[in-house]
Parts: C-alpha cells; sequence; structure tokens
C-alpha cells in the first residue's frame, strides 16, 4: 500500500440526522432538538462527477482524497433505509454497538429497535468517547443481506483488494475520534458526515477517549493554520474515498 492512502480520518459528526433541507427526505430519522453541529461550508476536498478510473487510480486512490459524485444510485437503497422500513424489517434483530474510542473498542449486543428508540440521541458533549455506544460496523452480512444486496457501491476498486461493507446509524455530532485508516469509501444515505483528514505524515493532537465532539470544541478553535486539517461535509448521494 502505497504510504498516501493511509490516511488519518476523523469519523466526526457522523450526523444521519439533521438534512441540509426538507427536499431530500430524512428517512424519518430526523429529530429536532439540541445537538446540531455546525456545517464548515468551505469544502477542501475535490468533487469529481466525470471521473474515469485511470484519472482515478493515477490522481487519487493513492494520493489525496476525492468526493465522486453522481456515478451510482442509491435511491431504492436510500427508500429502504427510512426509519419506518429498517425497523420493520429489522427492529428485533441483534446488533453489536461500540465504544466511539480510538483504540479499545467495548462491544455490546442489543436488539436495534432498542437501539434506535434509545440510544439514538444527539451526541452529549460532556461524555466520553469510551461511554458512549453507537451502531458502526460489526454488521450480521447474512441477517441484513436483504438490505444489503440493494446497496450499489462505487464503481472504482483497487487491484488487489477486496472489499467489505460497514454500515451504522448514528445520533448527531456523534463520531469515532481521529484513527488511522487504509483506502475506503464512506457514503451518506441520510444526514450529513463532517470529516477532518490528516495525511499519513501528520498526527494531530487528540486524546483517545474524547468524543470527536469534544475535541471540535476544545482543540479546533485553536489550532494554527498550518495544524488544521482537509475539510468536507458529505451529503447524501456524494461519496468519498
Ligand atoms: C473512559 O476513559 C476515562 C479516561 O480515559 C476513564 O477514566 C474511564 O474509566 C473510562 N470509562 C470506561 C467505562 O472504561
Ligand atoms: C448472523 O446471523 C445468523 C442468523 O441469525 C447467525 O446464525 C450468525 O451466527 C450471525 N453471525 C454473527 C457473526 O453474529
Ligand atoms: C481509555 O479508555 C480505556 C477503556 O475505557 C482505558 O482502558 C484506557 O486506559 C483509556 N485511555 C486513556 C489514555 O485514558
Amino acid at each position: 500500500m502505497a504510504p498516501g492512502s493511509r490516511l488519518l480520518a476523523l469519523w466526526a459528526l457522523a450526523a444521519l440526522v439533521l438534512p441540509s433541507s426538507g427536499e431530500e427526505g430524512d428517512g424519518g430519522w430526523r429529530r429536532g432538538g439540541p445537538g446540531a453541529v455546525a456545517e464548515e461550508e468551505r469544502c477542501g476536498v475535490e468533487r469529481r462527477a466525470d471521473l474515469t478510473y485511470a484519472d482515478f487510480v493515477q490522481h487519487y486512490a493513492f494520493v489525496r482524497p476525492v468526493i465522486l459524485q453522481g456515478l451510482t444510485d442509491n435511491s431504492r437503497f436510500r427508500a429502504l433505509c427510512s426509519r419506518e422500513r429498517l425497523l420493520a424489517s429489522f427492529g428485533d434483530r441483534v446488533v453489536r454497538l461500540s465504544t466511539a474510542n480510538t483504540y479499545s473498542y467495548r462491544k455490546v449486543d442489543l436488539p436495534f429497535q432498542e437501539y434506535v428508540e434509545q440510544l439514538l440521541h444527539p451526541q452529549d458533549p460532556g461524555s466520553l468517547g469510551n461511554d458512549t455506544l453507537y451502531f458502526f460496523g460489526d454488521n450480521n452480512l447474512t441477517e441484513w443481506a436483504s438490505l444489503f444486496r440493494h446497496y450499489s457501491p462505487p464503481p472504482f476498486g483497487l487491484p488487489g483488494t477486496a472489499p467489505a461493507y460497514s454500515f451504522g446509524i448514528a445520533g448527531a455530532g456523534s463520531g469515532v475520534p481521529f484513527h488511522w485508516h487504509g483506502p475506503g469509501y464512506s457514503e451518506v444515505i441520510y444526514g450529513r458526515k463532517r470529516w477532518f483528514l490528516y495525511p499519513p505524515e501528520k498526527t494531530p493532537e487528540f486524546h483517545p477517549n474524547k468524543t470527536t465532539l469534544a475535541w471540535l470544541r476544545d482543540t479546533y478553535p485553536a489550532l494554527p493554520p498550518s495544524a488544521r486539517p482537509l475539510e468536507c461535509t458529505i451529503r447524501a448521494g456524494a461519496v468519498l474515498p
């Protein structure tokens, strides 16, 4: 793997709720109240709607992030992911929740319906990441196959790699703190996700057990320009690799 592909990604503010406007629909996931996170409107990541595979491999795959737009149509998958339909199909399935810290992931198993009704709330800025549980990854691909088979992945793969899927739903302001990542895509189905990215040679200062929201509030505002991350907010329909 080329070093450039190991971007340090902060899964920040994985807001499945809070779509920007009513037009695109919220699938019933929007729950008002506090916890809305300010959105950075400037996006430091290039957006491409017309990318060819050769372009992708040469200029982005191992070099820098890019946002792919309009390459796949996941409207059917999106409709199946509404709150009502997911609860009807998978409410009684047990899902595995993880803590939102960098190194040690405590796991808790809970029926999906209990997670949605009791734990899916905006991130409390006062709590610690290792005390915050959310549904991200650890998917039972067999039990959820009837849903996942409707997902169209981005068309560009990397030679010698096989995809692994990870599906999650979390409240406004939630996110995993900084961690290191190999090549991957992230697609938003409902809501939006704000990203903070550092190249592999630049490790930011962060506490592995604090939430991303606490980092955004306490550390981010004082960063000198040279220590700022690359940022972008991804909405439904855009894919960040
Ligand atoms: C979470 O981390 C804090 C500080 O790192 C620690 O004091 C606390 O015991 C941890 N909580 C759990 C549930 O492990
Ligand atoms: C996934 O679900 C199936 C069917 O309920 C079950 O037999 C299997 O053990 C589960 N796999 C994992 C990894 O939990
Ligand atoms: C973070 O939390 C984990 C588990 O709760 C704990 O074992 C570890 O010591 C904490 N790390 C720091 C740096 O406080």
